[in-house]
């Protein structure tokens, strides 16, 4: 199976992915409302130290495993440490499924935006208006079960299509795209008037915001918008080359990603002041007010639609590479064929997507916990499962592989890593503790 394993076509190509797959509704819809639910500028600081103190040492422990092994999630653990240890990529597996169930329904809703801006809905629309439509669209019944499957659909045929065919290709071109796109909303948006309240807002910490949510949002939104925890960076690793620069490419994806949430941040919530919305408003907060930011500009039915275009698309890479993991799992380990492990994988998604989706409308009585299906998935796969992962990982590639680990970081070159102490002093003392007292809060908070 290793022998004809598939591999990115270029290193470009695998950067292209792995960003591909970092930046997606993490973001561009989570960022903006956890950081104007949890504190703004102060959300912001602790985020990056998160990304800084265990991020990007996790997503190199996880491109190393998935590197060294060549195998999907659940085979590298085994192949590394036997049987107990492939749980870690089980729960993997589950997380996927549990994250796709959301992202397909959110997913959808930016499909549906692209339509309602071709069609001009939002013109001249104020903040009560745009709020309207949003409600009255993701409680509907029908066209967000459409949309989704429609999304569904593009990720599945993106994903039959394999690694460097499929994946590859749609990454490299619209990513680039995005970023442009984003840098012209941050300057409409930082010079609108009123925007300065949500500038402050967002880069001046204010530090009687912060408590324990605060420090559980920031965690499980760094594990999120990284793809960490759950091994979609163990089998994008496992499609990469031995001669790569693993340090460098993986730093250059978590700065990458970081970059794209840090822009998003400032198109979104300088917008939310001026505008009149609360920072708090929760996940209805890219849809709600990006259209009446568009509303005020020139051709901005248009600037509108390349956005939700960009940000479907930025969806879809996303969403394949999560898709990703549970297809590389049934076909390395349950040897179905690539169609067929996709088109089983969809289906299953759709089916957990439904009543995800149904949950912002006739099923909204039904709860978990208190949260409705959809909030409940993305809790206990973004705060619970995601950071359970990586402290898994990190115990795993520090402890259990230690010095395995870093050589095979450095099999690109003859030369030792550089950092490598304070890399395996971060997987082994700083992850482990940090992300257990962050989980620890949340249970006793
Ligand atoms: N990182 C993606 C985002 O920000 C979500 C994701 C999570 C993708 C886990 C793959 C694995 O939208």
């Amino acid at each position: 199976m290793s022998a004809a394993r598939e591999h990115w076509g270029s290193r470009l190509g695998f950067i292209m992915a792995s960003a591909g797959s970092a930046v997606g509704l993490g973001n561009i819809w989570k960022f903006p409302y956890m950081a104007g639910a949890n504190g703004g500028g102060a959300f912001l600081i602790i985020y990056l130290g998160c990304v800084l103190f265990f991020g990007l040492s996790l997503v190199m422990a996880e491109l190393a495993i998935g590197r060294a092994t060549q195998r999907n999630p659940v085979g590298a653990f085994r192949t590394l440490a036997g049987r107990g240890w492939s749980v870690v990529g089980a729960l993997g597996v589950a997380t996927a499924f549990v994250i796709l169930a959301v992202y397909v329904v959110v997913a959808g809703w930016t499909l549906a935006y692209v339509v309602l801006m071709a069609n001009d809905t939002f013109a001249g629309v104020d903040v009560e208006q745009s709020r309207q439509v949003f409600s009255s669209f993701t409680s509907s019944t029908f066209m967000p079960l459409l949309c989704a499957a429609v999304f569904t659909v593009g990720m599945v045929t993106v994903v039959i299509g394999g690694v460097a065919g499929g994946i590859e290709r749609v990454a490299k071109w619209l990513m680039p795209l995005l970023f442009v796109l984003l840098i012209v909303l941050a300057l409409r948006s930082i010079t609108l008037p009123g925007a300065g309240a949500g500038i402050d807002f967002y880069l001046w910490p204010d530090w009687s915001k912060v408590g324990p949510d605060t420090w559980g949002g920031a965690i499980s939104q760094a594990f999120f918008s990284l793809s960490l925890g759950m091994g979609a960076m163990i089998t994008y690793g496992s499609y990469m080359s031995r001669e790569q620069n693993l340090p460098r490419d993986a730093t250059l994806v978590v700065g990458l990603d970081t970059t794209v949430a840090l822009l998003a941040g400032l198109v979104i919530l300088p917008a939310v002041f001026a505008t009149g919305f609360q920072p708090d408003e929760g996940p209805g907060l890219t849809f709600l007010t990006l259209p009446a930011v568009f509303a005020t500009m020139p051709a901005g039915s248009l600037f509108g639609m390349a956005f939700f275009v960009l940000l479907a698309i930025a969806a879809l890479t996303s969403a394949v590479s999560l898709l990703e993991v549970v297809v590389s799992y049934f076909v390395d380990e349950k040897s179905l064929s690539r169609i067929k492990a996709s088109l089983l994988c969809g289906l299953i998604v759709f089916a957990l997507g439904m009543p995800a989706s149904l949950s912002q409308g006739v099923w909204s009585d039904y709860t978990i916990a208190g949260k409705n299906f959809l909030d409940a998935a993305d809790f206990i796969s973004t705060a619970v499962m995601m950071p359970v992962g990586g402290l898994m990982m990190a115990l795993f590639t520090g402890w259990v592989l230690g010095p395995r680990a870093v050589s095979a970081i450095q099999s690109y070159s003859g030369q030792p890593m550089p950092l490598a102490g304070l890399w395996l002093f971060i997987l082994r003392y700083v992850a482990p503790l940090g992300i257990g007292w962050i989980l620890l809060q949340g249970f006793l908070g």
